[in-house]
């Protein structure tokens, strides 16, 4: 048992109470970042006499050696530590010797960790930020080779009007875009610097809070010392977009399985992201749109543990808060995974558009447009949607489509009816007469998918702000 903290007690720690409480399982993730924000810390002690140069320079050398030992597998980072911060520090002293006691002047594992987890939360903010422009380059693609591919659009699953392929996928593309800004938005409202708030009410050290703030790339210091070692909300914000871009995934796998179904047969999954049965030889199974629609539910658990845990914590540091990690790195896992899994889905799946388009011709997706013929020919809304819904019936007792029908026929239901009927119920016609901002005409899409483009080139540049 590697503690920090032996001095005043007289007794062992019990070895049950021990693991209860030890971290060092899971809080190595940001063995890293646990680094990195104690070589800003020695700097600037250095910066403001604290410490000598000389102390500084010994003590970053040691910890430099420790991540190189680490990282080539030569140190074990073990359960005989309490946590990754004792761990560090354990080793550091064991390798430079007195230096290596001063790494934690002016410093508490309180701030310590707040420190530790928002780097680590910002670095993985931007990774899950990379992983979903790269789901919008595909979405971007395939909207641009899709922009006549005819389907039916539904409400209430039922066939509803014609859309395209491409205005289908720019819904996800919305979202996706949506997503994006609101891990960029939780990025910019938690880079404040908790280090330096000490256990809960700063040190009597002169630290330059500003200085370790600028070392780590935050936009400064954050403004109170209670709140710096008690706040979590930029998690809670983190898997709250992270619930909302499972979300998303989940609603478009579900869709995904739908289209590759024997009965929709819109897409067909690539052999590489399907299963089989191990009794069904004619299986091919959508395995993975159904793990992501499946694993949501663990994000959203993630969220719901924290929120929970949180709620009943008195200012400042409680031991609860250790249970935000986690939860928090399975759901961060689990995101990446999905959005990565994903991507490849859609990008080898195969599109079958002739299926989609014929399916769009039945069931009477044009019978709006019908309507709104009679419209354009001095008949009221109203009455045209009751005349329509004549027309349907009598097809449906046939068998047949609207653009089947007889001139003879429509005149019989209503006279108004001219040869032109059939030109104003084609499926073209019905989709390209649809050119307000967000429709899903040739104009209007295209327009979306330019400024799709400048979007994507802008993000692609490497700019999250
Ligand atoms: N493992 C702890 C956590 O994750 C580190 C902070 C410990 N601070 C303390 N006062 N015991 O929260």
């Amino acid at each position: 048992m590697a503690q920090l903290w032996g001095g005043r007690f007289t007794k062992e720690t019990d070895q049950l109470v021990y693991n209860f409480n030890a971290s060092i399982t899971f809080d190595q993730k940001f063995f890293h970042q646990d680094v990195r924000g104690s070589i800003a810390h020695v700097t600037m002690l250095a910066a403001t006499g604290i410490l000598t140069e000389a102390e500084r320079d010994t003590i970053i050398q040691g910890l430099n050696s420790i991540v190189a030992d680490v990282d080539t597998g030569t140190l074990e980072i073990t359960g005989e530590y309490e946590d990754i911060h004792s761990f560090v520090e354990a080793n550091l002293i064991a390798r430079i010797g007195e230096p290596g006691k001063k790494l934690h002047t002016g410093r508490s594992r309180n701030d310590q960790v707040a420190l530790d987890m928002k780097l680590y939360v910002r670095d993985e903010i931007s990774e899950v930020q990379e992983l979903v422009l790269s789901l919008m380059k595909v979405l971007h693609r395939l909207m641009k080779e899709n922009i006549n591919t005819y389907m039916p659009g539904f409400t209430h699953l039922q066939k509803a009007q014609p859309i395209t392929f491409a205005h289908h996928l720019g819904a996800y593309m919305e979202m996706f875009k949506r997503d994006y800004e609101r891990l960029t938005d939780i990025r910019n409202r938690m880079n404040y610097c908790p280090l330096g708030a000490g256990a809960l009410a700063g040190t009597t050290y002169p630290l330059n809070r500003e200085m370790t703030a600028e070392l780590l790339d935050f936009y400064g210091p954050t403004l109170n010392s209670m709140d710096s070692v008690a706040d979590r909300d930029y998690i809670i914000e983190m898997l709250s977009a992270f619930s909302t871009i499972m979300m998303h995934l989940s609603r478009f796998s579900e869709e995904i399985i739908l289209w590759n179904s024997n009965e929709y047969q819109f897409v067909e999954l690539d052999d590489a992201y399907s299963t089989g049965s191990s009794i069904m030889p004619q299986k091919k199974n959508p395995d993975i749109a159904e793990l992501v629609r499946g694993k949501t539910g663990r994000v959203y658990a993630a969220l719901t543990s924290i929120l929970t845990t949180m709620k009943g914590i008195p200012l400042a540091y409680n031991k609860d808060m250790q249970e935000d990690k986690e939860l928090t790195f399975d759901a961060i896992d689990t995101v990446k995974g999905c959005l990565a899994l994903f991507t490849g889905m859609v990008d080898t799946m195969t599109l079958r558009k002739e299926r989609m388009e014929a399916s769009a011709k039945n069931g009477f997706t044009n019978a709006t447009d019908a309507a709104d013929y009679l419209v354009n020919h001095g008949v009221a809304f109203r009455d045209a949607h009751g005349i329509v819904g004549q027309l349907v019936l009598y097809c449906i007792e046939r068998n047949i489509s609207l653009d089947d029908m007889k001139l003879e026929e429509f005149q019989a239901i209503s006279p108004v009816f001219e040869a032109d009927i059939y030109d104003a119920i084609s499926m073209k016609t019905c989709v390209e007469k649809r050119n307000t901002i967000g429709a899903p005409g040739q104009k209007a899409m295209q327009a979306v998918i330019d400024l799709n483009e400048a979007y994507l080139c802008e993000k692609g540049s490497g700019k999250h702000e």
